[in-house]
């Protein structure tokens, strides 16, 4: 199995999110170089590189000397499509080793999905890639639903009674580290889920009790969270993404398990119960 060598430099799209960030932490562990992309051009610091995907300034300017990349689409972009395809195409025109893209699980449900559609892109590029679509975030409890878990105690969502096999975003990264520099896995797509689906109450009473508080879920309307998220300043197009993806998790395609986090780690997924446990101070 051919393994990228330490002073091959690895690009990470999304660097200060939640995959980015802990992918940057393992990467620079092992010993690898590591590029970050930030759209804060005013903070740019030692080991970041500015680039903005919307607008396309400094994209091409962040690939020069890079060997390998993880990409992904930022939240708020409907079309991913047209985030994605510079940065494939870019990746392409400077001939790296490898490429990583993260869309998400169900993106090859609709050929015609922009997310779908990135993902044929890189397929039919002749890049060396792989594909990782990870379920539901775990996190999401600690960041997108924090404030009603802490304010309110309760995680109002259109979730119905669905199960979903939320995965620590901890996992994501640790096997977009392993795919990044193992090139023996190459040329597949991966399903990342946790070990289990559970439903938004039993994770609302997991948080509970990690952290001795009362929180509930409360089912909403689509509309209810609709409104929520475009009076947060969300682009309208983008809303009507995330009430199409919750239908589908309400509907039960999020539901199901795979083993891939254990195939490609070796280990198992994270639990929720360890999860929430790790967490705890974030609900406090
Ligand atoms: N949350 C879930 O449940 C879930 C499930 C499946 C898939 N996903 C996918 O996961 C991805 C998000 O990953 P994440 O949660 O790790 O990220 P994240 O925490 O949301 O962080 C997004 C990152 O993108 C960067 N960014 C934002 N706008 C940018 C721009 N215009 N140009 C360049 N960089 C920009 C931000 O960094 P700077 O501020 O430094 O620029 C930030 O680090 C999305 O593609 C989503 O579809 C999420």
């Amino acid at each position: 199995m051919s393994k990228a060598s330490k002073n091959e430099t690895v690009l990470i799209v999304g660097a200060s999110g939640t995959v980015g960030s802990e992918l940057v932490r393992l990467l620079k562990a092992d010993g690898y170089q590591t590029r970050a992309v930030t759209s804060q051009k005013a903070k740019v610091g030692s080991g970041q590189v500015y680039a903005n995907l919307a607008t396309g300034e400094g994209l091409s300017a962040a690939f020069e000397g890079v060997d390998r990349a993880y990409l992904l689409s930022p939240p708020g972009y409907a079309d991913q499509h047209k985030i994605l395809s510079p940065l494939i195409q870019e990746a392409k025109r400077r001939g790296l080793k490898k490429v990583v893209l993260m869309t998400a699980m169900g993106a090859n449900a609709n050929e015609a999905s922009p997310l779908r559609r990135a993902e044929v892109e890189l397929e039919k590029s002749g890049l060396t890639y792989n594909i990782i679509r990870p379920n539901w975030f775990m996190q999401n409890f600690n960041t997108f639903w924090v404030q009603g878990i802490r304010e309110q105690h309760v995680i109002a969502l259109p979730a119905g009674t669905a199960r979903t096999s939320f995965i620590d975003a901890r996992d994501i990264s640790a096997v977009a580290a392993r795919l990044l520099v193992d090139d023996g896995l190459s040329g597949k797509a991966f399903d990342l889920t946790g070990p289990s689906a559970v439903t938004h109450a039993e994770a609302a009473a997991a948080i509970s009790s990690a952290t001795g508080l009362s929180v509930r879920y409360q089912d909403i309307e689509p509309k209810v969270l609709k409104d929520g998220l475009l009076s947060a300043g969300l682009p309208a197009d983008y809303v009507e993404f995330m009430i199409l993806i919750f239908g589908f998790l309400k509907e039960g395609y999020s539901a199901g398990l795979t083993s891939s986090v254990k195939d490609i780690l070796g280990r198992e997924p994270h639990s929720l119960t360890q999860y929430v446990q790790d967490y705890k101070k974030s609900w406090s």
